[in-house]
């Protein structure tokens, strides 16, 4: 699973962390931080539910 957290879309919502903060990482404006790359081991599942959790759809999630 391939996961992309798009910068130029975050708007700073924090949903993503709130549901998976094992998996996305906020900085210290509380903005996503931009990620490209395979979802950690056994996190997948928590990696779509922040994914799905985005009103803006910066998360990109490709299995
Ligand atoms: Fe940004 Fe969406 Fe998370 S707007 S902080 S990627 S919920």
């Amino acid at each position: 699973m391939r996961i992309t957290v798009d910068g130029g879309k975050c708007a700073g919502h924090a949903q993503c962390h709130a549901v998976a903060p094992d998996v996305f990482e906020l900085d210290e404006v509380g903005y996503a931080v931009p990620f490209a790359g395979e979802a950690p081991p056994g996190l997948e599942e928590q990696a779509g539910r922040g994914a799905d959790a985005c009103p803006e759809g910066a998360i990109t999630i490709e299995n």
